[in-house]
């Protein structure tokens, strides 16, 4: 059942109150699964949702609204909320039109192929994740800039200033937060030179209040001088001596030569609605076009949510999009991607010539395929819909928890490990287990592959959905699994949200599955067709939005996290 929380003037009501506010405009409300009439946001953190919605009360668009949001959940949500980190940004205006702000981070100029190996070749442990030489260029601050700069409505300093004040003056953290930044204590000890604001005396309990004064002071900058704020003067000084401290190579060139870039999102049809997700440098897109293509043939309906046909169906066609992921796709502006052939019906419909509905592939069995004429966790997503229709999708990261637990002294921010994202070594498994080749290897001034899914779905030419999530190589088939849920199973999109995940991705060659997603007649029935399948921990942390018929807006904000929708 939804938990209504219904917010007065800052007082908090637990569930089901009607409140009469005076200030009818102000008034919000907030839970997990809502509907709201105008505007809504639904993202990681209870915090940055209420934020997010203040400045669409304050007549602010989506992407004032998604900015906000974004700056708030670099104070509430360090895990992988950012301005040391990067991400996606799709935007849907009311009219149609259609946007990515691509703000993924660079590897630093003086990167190179094989800055993670040791002399005789082998990968060098934790080098990618854990230490400075860890951290892309961050991406975060340019692409609010632009985004802001291109769509929002209300001035810059107006749509900052909460997330300074949030971090100025301070929030109880959540039950979970004070398990990450108590399961972390030590990373942070060890990885800096002074005690971050994530240390405390004692370990953290739900309720304590984090206050972070130095980030507030880098806000500020920004807020005053934008980008200058971040990439040059005082706050570029301090990542440039945090880089020194501990061997970094981000210099103040990669800095100053930062830049977002805007793209044209990909598209495809599927069942009669319109699909519109990111291109590379993130594979995430391509791979959720891919999955909907080679499954769109069979009647998943009549098979039924998570029986042991859909799943053998949809983790056969996982298996050959992550096997294409390995070889073909990495940052445009340094490999040819065959976008067009990857995701064509020709195509995929010849990949899936080796499915046999009665037993599983090996992957040693399924290479990446020969797509004609070519030659050659811890994430965040949030989603926005303003009452004027337009709508935002976007997911931002550190890469794991914490990004590499370093944080820039006397500038309060946490630095990504996004590098850990390319290939450090054709064949060799990152933090998500996945494998890549040449197309996503180390260069200089390349962005690392990424699998960040944020995805709007249009039915007839109309928003219908705003979703992604984090979880890594699990993104793309996270997402996948949420609009069939929608458009093949017709569930809500809480039911959709809620419902149980799998996911394969090639190698390595298991379906990993949460605890009750499939029954054990389904699981025996995939075992003897011979799937090896792994239970794990949850998979992604869906933020999402639903256009109910009449306009009205149903958020889902999954239970699998502390996340939020808040509306009005
Ligand atoms: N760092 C996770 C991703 O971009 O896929």
């Amino acid at each position: 059942m939804n938990r209504l929380i219904c917010i007065f003037f800052g007082l908090i009501f637990i569930t089901g109150c009607s409140v009469k506010s005076a200030q009818e405009k102000d008034k919000f409300v907030e839970g997990q699964d809502i509907t709201t009439d105008n505007g809504m946001v639904v993202s990681a953190h209870p915090q940055s949702s209420r934020i997010g919605v203040s400045i669409l009360q304050k007549d602010g668009n989506a992407v004032d609204a998604a900015v906000a949001t974004e700056f708030a959940l670099a104070v509430c949500y360090p895990e992988a909320g950012n301005i040391g980190g990067g991400g996606f940004m799709l935007i849907r205006t009311s009219d149609g039109k259609t946007d990515v702000i691509d703000y993924r981070e660079k590897a630093p100029i003086h990167a190179s192929r094989d800055m993670y190996l040791d002399k005789s070749g082998n990968v060098s442990e934790g080098l990618s994740t854990e230490t400075h030489l860890a951290s892309g260029v961050p991406g975060t601050v340019d692409g609010m800039i632009i985004a802001h700069s291109k769509y929002g409505k209300l001035p810059f300093k107006d749509v900052i200033q909460p997330a300074i004040d949030l971090a100025e003056k301070g929030f109880p953290v959540t039950r979970r937060q004070a398990e990450d930044f108590n399961s972390n204590r030590k990373s942070f000890l060890v990885r800096n030179s002074f005690r971050p604001a994530f240390v405390k005396d004692s370990l953290w309990k739900e309720g304590d209040i984090l206050i972070q004064s130095a980030l507030a002071e880098t806000l500020k900058r920004i807020r005053d001088q934008g980008r200058e704020g971040f990439y040059s003067g005082m706050t570029a000084r301090l990542m440039i001596r945090e880089m020194n401290r501990g061997n970094g190579i981000i210099s103040e060139q990669d800095l100053k030569e930062y830049r977002s870039v805007s793209r044209i999102p990909l598209t495809a049809d599927y069942k009669g609605f319109r699909i519109i997700t990111v291109a590379p440098p993130s594979s995430g897109g391509i791979i959720l076009i891919q999955l909907l293509k080679m499954t769109d043939p069979y009647p998943l309906s009549e098979w039924g949510f998570n029986s042991s046909k859909t799943i053998h169906l949809m983790v056969e066609a996982e298996r050959r999009a992550f096997a294409d992921r390995s070889e073909y796709l990495g940052d445009p502006e340094f490999v040819k991607i065959p976008v067009n052939q990857l995701v064509s019906k020709k195509y995929l419909i010849d990949r899936m010539s080796t499915f046999d509905e009665k037993r599983a592939s090996f992957s040693q069995e399924i290479r990446p395929g020969s797509p004609e004429g070519y030659t050659s966790e811890e994430t965040t997503h949030y989603s926005v819909v303003d009452a004027g229709g337009n709508a935002v999708a976007a997911t931002t990261t550190l890469n794991n928890t914490f990004g590499n637990s370093i944080v820039v002294d006397s500038a309060g921010f946490l630095l990504n490990n996004q590098m850990d994202d390319f290939s450090v070594k054709p064949g060799f498994p990152n933090m998500y287990g996945l494998v890549g080749g040449e197309a996503n290897s180390v260069q200089p001034g390349k962005r690392m592959l990424s699998s960040m899914t944020p995805v709007i779905v249009e039915k007839e030419g109309k928003l219908l959905l705003v979703l992604g999530s984090p979880g890594g190589s699990t993104i793309p088939t996270t997402v996948f699994q949420v609009i069939v849920n929608v458009l093949d199973f017709g569930m809500s999109i809480a039911q959709a949200v809620d419902a149980g995940r799998f996911h394969h991705q090639w190698l390595p060659d298991w379906i990993s599955y949460e605890k009750h997603a499939i029954d054990s007649v389904s699981l025996e029935k995939l075992r003897d067709i011979g799937h090896i399948l792994k239970e794990r921990p949850s998979i992604g942390s869906v933020n999402a939005i639903m256009i109910l018929p009449g306009g009205k807006k149903a958020g889902g904000a999954d239970k699998r996290s502390n996340n939020s929708s808040c509306g009005y």
